[in-house]
Formats: structure tokens, C-alpha cells, sequence
């Protein structure tokens, strides 16, 4: 009876209400014993979070601040949280789970993950991606880097056995030092240290998976809006999958299978650039028109 209830709590849960807000923040006071306030600064776009994460701000002390993520379910918040303890006992950067289990609140709707807020936390979609061109000075400078950087987090999170599920721009971020925090879990799992050659073959098409949607974000970003699908694919495969292939230590991307996947991924990659090289087309000529 405890899994059904919990299965069928809120299957499709809308942004948190204000007065949610406040009553979760309340309970998360009385739950760590700390004053702490709903805090707006910084919140983040309503695109950037499906699950309307929101913050909160000890009153006493400054320095400590609280990202609440909202779940409709349970369990796939135990989850989230469980990962999250996965993913530090490996050795990765991310966030930290400030309880252990998800955060209830009567009058609110779901239930709560909560880390310690990282305020300097920026997503890889905040870069104006679209600003650069392949051969300019400032894209080898300021692109091409971080470009490699990614390729090379994601090649390191396969390496660790990490499949994350939801791989893309604003799901990738960096704090100042340039370390990368691995975040936002919830379709995310780790291999078995030991595994058949079958879980194997399933994790490599998994990790497939992120690099084609990471691929598609890039697409979405309007990363080389105004250049050739030749180049945007030359200046993938140079600079995200080779520094990424060295990373994961694999051979991934060598079979068949998964060439036929990229190659496939590539093709949709076409279909997003043709729609936001109109959306870009539209603000140039809106831009044009000030
Ligand atoms: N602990 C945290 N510190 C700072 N920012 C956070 C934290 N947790 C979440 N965020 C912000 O909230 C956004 C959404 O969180 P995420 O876990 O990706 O949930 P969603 O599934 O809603 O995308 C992140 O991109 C990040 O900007
Ligand atoms: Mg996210």
C-alpha cells in the first residue's frame, strides 16, 4: 500500500506556489534547526528547472544557502538523493545532500530534495553560443576550451561508470576553479563494478545516449547558428568527441551500431539547427532594426 500511495502522489506537479514556497522553507528551518527565508536572489529561469528548484537563505549566517528541488514522487527523489551519495563516493564533484531522506510538507504538494546551494554554480547554457565563429580568435580562445572541457567531463563520468540520463548544456556546469558539479540525477545510475559483457554493451549504448543529446543541445544552443552542417559536425568531432573519446578511454564511437547513431543524431541535429537558424535569423533582423 506504502509504494502505491507513493506512486500515484502528483504524476504531473507544476511549478511550486508561492505559499508553498514559504511553508517548505519553514519546514526546512524547523527540520535543520536554522532561521532561514525564501530567498529570490538569483533564481533561476523557469527554463533552466522542470522541477522549479527554489532557494533559501539562513538569516543568521549568510554564507549558507539551500536549493530546494521539488518531486512529485517520492521515490524518484530518494533517488536523486541516493545518486547524488553515489556520486561524491566515487570522487566526483556535486552537490550535497543537506537530508538524507526527501523533505515532506503538509499543504505542499510533493516532496523535497535538498542541497547546500553553490552560488557561484554556472550552467554551460548561459555561454552565447551562437555569438562565435569556427576561426575567430575568441572561438579558439573562449570556445574551443571549454568545448574540450566537456568533452572531457562526460569522458570521465563513463570512465567512473556513470550514465547520467539528461546530458545537456544546462545540466553541465562549472564553479569558478573550473571543476565540473555533477548534478541533476534523476534518470541517472552507475554500472556495477562487475558486470557482464551484456551490461556492458547496454552502459556503452547508454553513454551513447548522453553524447547524442548533448550533441542535440549544442544544436538547440545555436552553437555555429550561421555556419554549414559541415562545420558544425567538424567542430564537434574535433573538439568535444575527441577530447571525450581520450577521456572515457573507450571505443565507443568505433562500432557500426554506434556510428550509424551518431551519424543518426546528426540528422535531427540538421532539423534543430534549420529551426533555430530562424529564430537567430528573426533576432539579427530585429537587432538590424533597433
Ligand atoms: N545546490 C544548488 N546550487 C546552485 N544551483 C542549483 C542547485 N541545485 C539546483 N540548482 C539550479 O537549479 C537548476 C535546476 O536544477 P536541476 O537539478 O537541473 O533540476 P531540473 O531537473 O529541474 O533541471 C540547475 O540548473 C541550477 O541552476
Ligand atoms: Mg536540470
Amino acid at each position: 500500500m506504502h509504494k502505491y500511495e507513493e506512486q500515484i502522489v502528483h504524476p504531473e506537479l507544476d511549478k511550486p506556489t508561492e505559499v508553498e514556497k514559504v511553508l517548505t522553507v519553514d519546514a526546512l528551518a524547523k527540520a535543520i534547526g536554522r532561521p532561514l527565508e525564501l530567498s529570490h536572489a538569483g533564481e533561476i529561469g523557469a527554463s533552466d528547472s522542470g522541477h522549479g528548484v527554489f532557494f533559501a537563505l539562513d538569516t543568521q549566517d549568510n554564507t549558507q544557502s539551500y536549493a530546494i528541488k521539488r518531486f512529485g514522487n517520492s521515490q524518484k527523489a530518494q533517488r536523486e538523493i541516493d545518486l547524488l551519495h553515489e556520486a561524491a563516493n566515487r570522487g566526483l564533484k556535486t552537490l550535497q545532500t543537506v537530508l538524507d531522506k526527501p523533505l515532506a510538507v503538509s499543504n505542499v504538494r510533493g516532496v523535497d530534495v535538498v542541497t547546500r546551494r553553490i552560488p557561484s554554480l554556472g550552467t554551460m547554457n548561459s555561454i552565447a553560443w551562437s555569438e562565435y565563429y569556427a576561426g575567430q580568435p575568441s572561438y579558439e580562445s573562449d570556445i574551443v576550451p571549454v568545448m574540450e572541457s566537456i568533452g572531457q567531463y562526460i569522458g570521465n563520468l563513463h570512465a567512473n561508470g556513470m550514465h547520467h540520463g539528461d546530458m545537456q548544456l544546462k545540466n553541465i556546469a562549472t564553479i569558478p576553479s573550473g571543476e565540473f558539479v555533477t548534478f541533476d540525477l534523476e534518470n541517472a545510475y552507475f554500472h556495477a563494478d562487475k558486470k557482464s559483457a551484456l551490461q556492458q554493451v547496454d552502459f556503452q549504448d547508454d553513454c551513447m545516449k548522453d553524447i547524442t543529446t548533448v550533441i542535440e543541445s549544442f544544436a538547440r544552443s545555436g552553437f555555429m547558428a550561421s555556419s554549414s552542417d559541415e562545420i558544425f559536425w567538424q567542430e564537434i568531432q574535433e573538439n568535444l568527441l575527441q577530447p571525450y573519446i581520450e577521456e572515457s578511454d573507450s571505443l565507443f564511437l568505433l562500432d557500426d551500431d554506434r556510428h550509424k547513431a551518431l551519424m543518426h543524431c546528426i540528422d535531427r541535429c540538421k532539423r534543430i539547427r534549420n529551426e533555430s537558424n530562424k529564430t537567430h535569423l528573426t533576432i539579427d533582423r530585429l537587432v538590424a532594426h533597433l
